[in-house]
């Protein structure tokens, strides 16, 4: 397939619910999803279990590599990588990761180091290091915040690739577009809200027409905010619970509920879950999964959620041989080495289609390209109108 060059998104993760039909539900993208070592780890199970027999196809095989590729890209041998995050030292899934990649890149021909932002002194649009004074050749970026976009200075992702990548309702715009183009994708019909009265039209107007809806801050994350509002739910609920909403930056979206797909887990429950595909430099490198910590049928607004910051469980995805829906479950052989990670693993696995996992990598690989042009065109506005 034609690969487009990716100018801003390099790194980033495209995120769907699959739902009771076996479609690909659109959600979001993010530019600074914890992935690259959960799915290490993740994969190194996967790749055990295969030796023992079990006829799985494991997805992330070439991530590393990938993962590396895209900073190759960018950098040559023996340059300076600084991965700057908030806080260092601190124990935290963000710790684990950045120590992970930092070794990574390390064992790999690069120079990488961890900094917080405090490390930086800027000079004539210019960063560089306090301690050295050296300017690093890149930055790899995992924190919200920095360094602002227009140094001098290359980073993935720079801060640009955020203000839209952040703006959910933004990026489902675009998104739909793609719509006709890709049978698999649905994207869930969705309103930008500002305030209370506004949310309350858009709730009414999805009750009218007998579907739950879901309310959340357009901007922000982690599952935060987020409200379920039944088509049964009465007027005197509907005010009450949106009464209570306060106002966000970039306000909220109303979306109709997805009838989400179940994941039955090891421990026989069942689940909503969410997939995550990573897609580095344009190419398509993993799946991630995520499963609610809830079960659905014990309280269905929470068990919709499946961020880890709302106590969801990850999810191990492979491939295999799948008839009905595209996706199902297997049990893993061995589930006892998940108890070597510092990380809740559900013992069951998702096992995605072959035919579903190629329109993931086809669909992502141009919902990446599609934000990046985004991207690019506000930024030429951007300065045209400066
Ligand atoms: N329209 C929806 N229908 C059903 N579940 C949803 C819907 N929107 C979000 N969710 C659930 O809530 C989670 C968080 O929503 P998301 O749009 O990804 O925002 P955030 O930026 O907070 O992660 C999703 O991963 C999914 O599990
Ligand atoms: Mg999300």
């Amino acid at each position: 397939m034609r690969k487009k060059y990716i100018n801003y998104f390099k790194y980033a993760s495209v995120d769907y619910m699959i739902d009771k039909d076996g479609f690909l539900n659109f959600l979001e993208v993010n530019d600074n999803t914890l992935a690259p070592y959960f799915i290490e780890k993740k994969s190194e199970i996967v790749e055990r279990d295969t030796a023992a027999g079990n006829p799985i196809f494991n997805l992330n095989r070439h991530h590393k590599l990938l993962f590396l590729d895209c900073f190759r890209k960018n950098l040559k041998e023996g340059q300076q990588i600084a991965i700057v995050c908030k806080e260092k030292g601190v124990k935290s899934g963000i710790e684990n990761e950045v120590q992970y990649i930092k070794k990574l890149f390390n064992q790999n021909g690069f120079q990488a180091d961890i900094y917080t932002p405090d490390d930086f002194i800027e000079q004539e649009g210019e960063l560089r290091i306090k301690k050295t004074g050296e300017k690093p050749d890149l930055i790899f970026r995992r924190n919200f915040s920095f360094p602002e976009s227009g140094l001098s200075i290359n980073v993935i992702n720079d801060l640009c690739v955020r203000n839209i990548a952040n703006d959910k309702f933004k990026v489902l715009q675009s998104v739909r577009l793609l719509e006709k183009y890709f049978p698999v994708l649905r994207v869930p019909e969705t309103y930008k809200a500002e305030y209370t009265e506004e949310i309350l039209k858009w709730v009414f107007f999805f009750q009218q027409k007998g579907e739950d809806c879901i309310i959340k801050p357009n901007c922000l994350y982690g599952g935060q905010g987020l409200l379920l509002i039944k088509c049964s739910d009465s007027k005197e609920e509907v005010y009450r619970r949106i009464g209570q909403i306060n106002p966000v930056e970039g306000g909220y979206i109303v979306q109709r509920k997805i009838e989400a797909a179940r994941f039955r887990s090891g421990n026989s429950k069942k689940y909503c879950f969410d997939i995550r595909c990573m897609v580095y430099g344009g190419r398509m490198a993993g799946i991630e999964g995520r499963r609610s910590g809830v079960p659905f049928a014990e309280n269905e607004e929470k068990g919709l959620i499946t961020n880890i910051a709302r106590n969801g469980v990850d999810l191990i995805v492979v491939s295999g041989p799948v008839s009905r829906h595209n996706y199902a479950v297997r049990k893993m052989k061995c589930e006892g080495e998940l108890s070597s990670l510092d990380f809740k693993v559900d013992r069951n696995y998702l096992m995605l289609s072959y035919g579903l996992v190629k329109c993931m990598r086809n669909l992502s690989e141009r919902i990446v390209e599609a934000v990046d042009s985004q991207i690019k065109n506000e930024r030429i506005e951007g300065k045209e109108n400066a």
